[in-house]
């Protein structure tokens, strides 16, 4: 089981991703959330992305590329993964080739969740997620059974810095720059499915094992 879940930021990638990993019980590779507990651990990796992320652009090529070859060596990601949030970048993916042919093994499918922009919106800035077991929610969508309160570990929920309008309005423009063409290049390969991203999430939890079943 080796996926790329791809699409634009607030598509639902992470919020099915964390799910179906835990069912598949193979490792969520998760960039994002790689990045920001660098950043909460201030270590010299979190300390080069923050700028990057708090202005919406993506954190250089060769660091993530650095990060991703480190994180798919490691034994738990032998049996498969769920890469969400990588490859974003013609570069990455070219990265991302060469690294399975390393390793010996290809990408079975990726996944794309096609959602209108006007949605992408609503749902980033109800967005809250929590710092410590990386759950997100959303304030109407998807809210957790406390206000504010995370419903896996009982931390207290945030809003993250780059959900706020104006940096979520440059997101989705360097999704549309630099993310969206990798859709030709998978589609090519034939191994590019979209999946409808809007709708309830238990419905698109299941067309997705339905569109890796087959
Ligand atoms: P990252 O964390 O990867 O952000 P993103 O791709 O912008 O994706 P999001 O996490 O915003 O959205 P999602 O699709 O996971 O949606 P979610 O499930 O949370 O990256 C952040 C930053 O890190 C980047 O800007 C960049 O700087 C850097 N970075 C990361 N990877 C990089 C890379 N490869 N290269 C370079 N830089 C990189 O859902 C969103 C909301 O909608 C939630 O509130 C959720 O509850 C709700 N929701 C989910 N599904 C539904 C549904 N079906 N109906 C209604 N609401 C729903």
């Amino acid at each position: 089981m080796r996926l790329v879940f791809l699409g634009p930021p607030g598509a639902g990638k992470g919020t099915q991703a964390r799910e179906l990993a835990r069912e598949w019980s193979v490792p969520q590779v998760a960039t994002g959330d790689m990045l920001r507990e660098a950043v909460t651990n201030g270590t010299p990796l979190g300390r080069e992305a923050k700028a990057f992320m708090d202005r919406g652009a993506l954190v250089p090529d060769d660091v993530i590329i650095g990060l991703i070859a480190e994180r798919l060596a490691q034994p738990d990601a032998k049996r498969g993964f769920i890469l969400d949030g990588f490859p974003r970048t013609i570069p990455q993916a070219d990265a991302l080739e060469r690294l399975l042919g390393e390793l010996g093994v290809s990408l079975d499918r990726v996944i794309y969740f096609d959602v209108a922009e006007a949605e992408l919106l609503r749902r980033l800035t109800g967005r809250r997620f929590c710092p410590a077991c990386q759950s997100t929610f959303h304030v109407v969508f998807n809210p957790p059974k406390r206000e504010n309160v995370c419903d896996r570990c009982g931390s207290t929920l945030v809003q993250r810095e780059d959900d706020r309008e104006a940096t979520v309005r440059k997101r989705l423009q360097v999704y549309a720059d630099q993310t969206a063409p990798l859709l030709d290049r998978y589609r090519k390969r034939g191994t590019l499915t979209t999946v409808a991203g809007e709708g309830k999430i238990d419905a698109i939890h299941a067309a997705i094992k339905k569109a890796v079943a087959g």
